[in-house]
Order: C-alpha cells, then sequence, then structure tokens
C-alpha cells in the first residue's frame, strides 16, 4: 500500500490497524502484496506452517518493503460442520481454531487472509493435493453464515475459487455477487472489511464483471501445478492472459495469480523478470515461495522498492504493449502518476536482442530521462527514441520521465 494511501486511511482507521470500512469515501486499495501458502505448501498447511511464514516475512524485511497479507489457501478445512453448520477444524492442526491464527498474523503487524470456493466441494474434493479428497469444503448454502465467520474470526481477505461452482455450472457473476452481497452484509456487522479475491480462472470473462464486487479476480489458469517446477512459459502465459487494461484501475486489478519468484528452479533473471511484468500490470503481488528458506537474491528482488513502487503506483492503471518491431521482441508501458511510465522490454526470442523505445509510443514527447530499475541506474536525458539491449527470454525494466 502506497504512503498516501496509508495516510489517508490512518484518519479513520479502527483500533486493530486495518483499512477504514470500505464506502464512497473510502481509500481504493492498492494491488494486495503479501504470500499465499498454496505454491510451495498446497493443501499440507496448519498453524506451525503460517506462523512460520508470518514469522518470515517480517524478519526478512518483506513487511517493511510493504508485503501484508498472509494467506491460508487451500486445504485448511476437511469439509466438516457442526449441527448448526458452523465450520469446523482440526484443533491439531489449528489449535484454538481459526482466530487463533488470525490473532497471530495481526500480532505481526500483518493481515489474515482464508479461502474457500463459490461451490459445494472445495478443489481439494476433485484435486487432492497432500490430504484425502473431502467433500463439502465449499461455502454453497452457506455464504452469509461463512463469510460472517471469517470476518469474526478476524480475517481480512478471502479468495474464493471455483471448483465446486465449475462441476455445478453455475453462473459465476450470479455466484460471486451473491458472495459479495454476503460480506457486505459481514462486514457491516463486525466492522472489518474483507477483501474479495475472485478466483474463477478468466471463466465466464470476470473482467466484465468482477471491477464491480471484488479488489482482484483471476484471468487464467494456475500458475504452477501441484508437483510441477515453475516455467516462464507459465508466467508469460498468464500474463498475456491478464491483459484486460479497461477492466482495471485504482482498487480493482486483473491477477495472473500469485508469485513463483523464488520458487526451486527459477534463475535470479526469471525472478526479476518475472516481477517486472507483474509490476507493470499493476497486479497483486501475493510471493508463493518458502520465505523461511529464501535466498539472499531471491529477498532482494521481491523487495526491490523501486519494483514495488511501480506495481503499488496509485493510477492502479494496468500496463500494455505498446510496439512488437520485430515478433517477440515487445515493449510494455504502464502510466504512472507524475506522468510518467513504466516501461518493459521483454524478449521473447532465442536470442539477445536490440529492442527500441520510441518515446512517442509511450505517449510522451521531448527529452525524457530513463532509468534501468534492476540495475539502479540512471541511463541519462533521451529523446525520439533509445534502444536498450536484452538477453534471451530475458527483459529490462525502465522509468521514463518527462524532462
Ligand atoms: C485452484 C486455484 C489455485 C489454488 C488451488 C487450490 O487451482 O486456482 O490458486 O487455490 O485451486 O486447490
Amino acid at each position: 500500500m502506497g504512503a498516501t494511501v496509508l495516510a489517508a486511511v490512518s484518519l479513520v482507521a479502527p483500533a486493530w490497524g486495518g483499512p477504514a470500512s470500505a464506502g464512497p469515501s473510502a481509500p481504493a486499495e492498492a494491488p494486495p502484496m503479501g504470500w499465499a501458502s498454496w505454491n510451495s505448501f498446497a493443501a499440507q498447511i496448519n498453524y506451525g506452517v503460517i506462523k512460520a511464514q508470518a514469522d518470515a516475512m517480517v524478519s526478512s524485511g518483506m513487511r517493511d518493503a510493504g508485503y501484508r497479507y498472509v494467506n491460508i489457501d487451500e486445504g485448511w478445512w476437511q469439509g466438516t460442520r457442526d449441527a448448526a453448520g458452523n465450520i469446523t477444524v482440526d484443533a491439531k492442526d489449528w489449535p484454538g481454531g481459526m482466530k487463533a491464527i488470525a490473532d497471530y498474523i495481526h500480532g505481526k503487524g500483518l493481515k489474515a487472509g482464508i479461502y474457500t470456493d463459490a461451490g459445494k466441494n472445495g478443489c481439494g474434493y476433485y484435486y487432492p493435493t497432500g490430504r484425502p479428497a473431502a467433500p463439502g469444503s465449499g461455502s454453497e448454502g452457506h455464504y452469509d453464515q461463512d463469510f460472517l465467520q471469517f470476518s469474526r474470526w478476524g480475517f481480512d481477505f478471502v479468495k474464493v475459487d471455483w471448483c465446486g461452482g465449475d462441476v455445478e455450472g453455475l453462473n459465476a457473476r450470479n455466484a460471486y455477487q451473491a458472495i459479495s452481497d454476503a460480506i457486505g452484509r459481514a462486514t457491516a456487522k463486525t466492522g472489518r472489511p474483507l477483501t474479495l479475491s475472485i478466483c474463477d480462472w478468466g471463466k465466464q470473462d470476470p473482467w466484465n464483471w468482477a471491477p464491480g464486487m471484488s479488489t482482484m479476480w483471476r484471468t487464467s489458469q494456475d500458475i504452477i501445478y501441484w508437483g510441477q517446477s515453475p516455467s516462464m512459459d507459465r508466467v508469460l502465459g498468464n500474463f498475456d492472459a491478464a491483459q484486460h487494461p479497461t477492466a482495471q484501475s485504482a482498487g480493482h486489478y486483473n491477477d495472473p495469480d500469485m508469485l513463483v519468484v523464488g520458487m526451486p528452479g527459477f534463475t535470479p533473471a526469471q525472478n526479476r523478470s518475472h516481477l517486472s511484468l507483474w509490476a507493470v500490470s499493476g497486479a497483486p503481488l501475493l510471493a508463493g515461495n518458502n520465505l523461511a528458506t529464501m535466498t539472499a537474491d531471491t529477498k532482494a528482488a521481491l523487495t526491490n522498492r523501486e519494483v514495488i513502487a511501480i506495481d503499488q503506483d496509485s493510477l492502479g492503471r494496468q500496463g500494455t504493449r505498446v510496439a512488437e518491431d520485430q515478433p517477440g521482441r515487445q515493449v510494455y508501458s504502464k502510466v504512472l502518476t507524475g506522468n510518467r511510465r513504466a516501461v518493459v522490454a521483454l524478449n521473447r526470442t532465442d536470442a539477445a536482442a536490440t529492442i527500441t523505445v520510441r518515446v512517442a509510443d509511450l505517449g510522451l514527447s521531448g527529452r525524457v530521462s530513463v532509468r534501468d530499475i534492476w540495475k539502479a541506474a540512471d541511463l541519462g536525458a533521451k529523446t525520439t527514441s533509445f534502444t536498450v539491449t536484452v538477453p534471451a527470454h530475458d527483459s529490462v525494466l525502465l522509468t521514463v520521465t518527462p524532462a
């Protein structure tokens, strides 16, 4: 969250330190930043796993760099309810219940996220990932009850998946509208905002309706499936599929999925390119690596302040492709506050390439000053156009500032 947004919020923030309740005058939420359990742990999560990641988010400096959410994904709940229909969890995995972990996360100065499905059965029923397939781990038929419960437990964020909804053939727009309405009723009762993350993988064109009911919506398949290694093809595919710039505005974001930065098999250059693409998109930045074991290089990439500032720019715009002079040699540009631009020169080809950036393609004219963000190096003043050399399957992230 940018400094301006924090300052605006603090005037009316409730005692627990979260944002003011959403309303006509509430500031737009910047692209959510945090960590989510799915990419590294799948369904094998419990209090200890989540606590260790919350601890690492603080000790690594990620919290101070702006990462806030600790999001519990699939696997926390096995579909059991009590006689009154309230969700029940295994006390061995979650001593003190889900409120205890939300309290622990808040105690670290962080925000807590949880997860359910729009249908009757969650994804773990159809695709078990480290726990037996359990039916009933979705919220259909219990929307009011479950979202009120999440809010009472203290959660600040909820991702709502689509496995059951998809199998049942539900209308996604109607289902998520009902969920959004249930969240509105829950937060009116508790006074605690609950950020909605829609996860229907781009099915039924959420960019056409999700902005009116959620902070973020997935636009594609998963960036990594359980047991696989991350791949740049998937990163690029999800980046491409998220291109719905007219749907995006401050507080409402296309979601190309959680990050695979720092996961085994990804190189430092791939980590940087992945972050550059998400930043130029103004996408949510939800790390998916194991924060407790990450390398210094991964930590440095995830906490790069200039990259984060590009992502979190308060205009909330999504960068778009403005040039492709030769196939696979592309220029993306995102409008930032102050009439600046963030630019990614992306080389999708197998050979190093010189990519030309024309100032007019960025919607600017006259003299501009150019900065290479990952090198933290000013490249000086340019007019009309300039070139950057980009290794094969790599990218360069720049800011361009009118003189
Ligand atoms: C779906 C979602 C993923 C993750 C898994 C959990 O595939 O798209 O992000 O939540 O379910 O099973």
